[in-house]
């Protein structure tokens, strides 16, 4: 089938009253994709394009940012908003390394304000920030089924997407460790706006931390090598006391496959969040 032309694509999404629905965002954050996607194509379109290209751009992103703050308000009372219900609800492609709508979602949800100066240098073995993509951070989730009595524990939390996500679409606890101290000030104004006194973020080195509240401990990949070492050391000895589980994402699931005191809940896959939990 052939990509319908620019001027095709703008007659149809002007005309399509279901984009206009509150809960369309999803469909709202696609139009405006193909609409890039046709443009980056070079797809041919008359000078008057480009002002209805800004027209629906302008329409859509004020019924996306009441979207966005009809959903605010459901955290800050309490609730679960629906359009992230429904990510947790339908069962998405949480495989490959790619973001995608959901990410946007996240973003106009949890309205986060990165630092604008650059993080400190990183001492060997630990890793840059990057996000884990908002669908496996559902997956993680959706997995996990976590409860009141959990607490779950982002090693190396970056802005806190994990944390902040759990303490609004579960019961549980969350805890946010960092050693970037402005990535930390990001993460507990985006809690304090929302309201979500669940979610906690300490500045530190994850080696020195206390891991006796945890019973899930989510890592993206924070670090490697001597430091993921330490961590995976701490952690055992903590299992040992009492039951808790680890949740990987990223190449570090590699690693933490091969530790003989964990079992995966599924073949572990760094591009899948794999769910561990110590042998009996
Ligand atoms: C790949 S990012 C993961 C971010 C976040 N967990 C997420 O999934 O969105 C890794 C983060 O770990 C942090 N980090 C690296 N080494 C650390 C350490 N030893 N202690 C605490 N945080 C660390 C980095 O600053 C970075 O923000």
């Amino acid at each position: 089938m052939h990509a319908p032309s620019l001027h095709t694509l703008l007659d149809a999404l002007e005309h399509d009253a279901a984009l206009r629905k509150a809960d369309a965002l999803r469909e709202r954050l696609d139009a405006l994709d193909r609409i890039e996607l046709l443009q980056l194509g070079g797809a041919p379109g008359p000078g008057a394009s480009a002002l209805r290209i800004a027209a629906l751009r302008e329409d859509f992103e004020a019924m996306n940012a009441a979207s966005f703050a009809h959903a605010r308000e459901a955290i800050r009372r309490g609730a679960v908003p629906a359009l992230l219900q429904q990510c947790l609800d339908e069962p998405c492609h949480a495989d490959g390394d790619g973001y995608d709508w959901r990410d946007e979602l996240v973003e106009g949800v949890l309205q986060l304000r990165p630092p604008s100066a650059a993080a400190s240098p990183l001492p060997a073995d630990m890793v840059a920030y990057q996000p884990t993509p908002a669908r496996h951070i559902f997956d993680l989730l959706a997995q996990a089924r976590l409860g009141a009595h959990d607490v779950l524990v982002d090693l190396g939390a970056g802005l806190g997407h994990v944390p902040l996500l759990a303490a609004i679409c579960s019961r549980a606890a969350s805890v946010g460790i960092e050693r970037e101290p402005s990535y930390v000030a990001c993460a507990q104004a985006g809690a304090a706006a929302l309201r979500l006194s669940r979610a906690r973020f300490l500045c530190m080195d994850a080696r020195a931390a206390d891991f006796a509240e945890g019973t899930l401990f989510y890592l993206y990949t924070p670090f490697r090598g001597a430091v993921l070492d330490t961590v995976l050391g701490a952690l055992r000895r903590e299992a040992e006391r009492r039951a808790l589980r680890i949740a990987a994402h990223g190449p570090c699931v590699g690693a933490l496959a091969t530790q003989p005191w964990l079992a995966a809940d599924t073949p572990p896959r760094a591009d899948r969040v794999t769910l561990f939990r110590p042998r009996g």
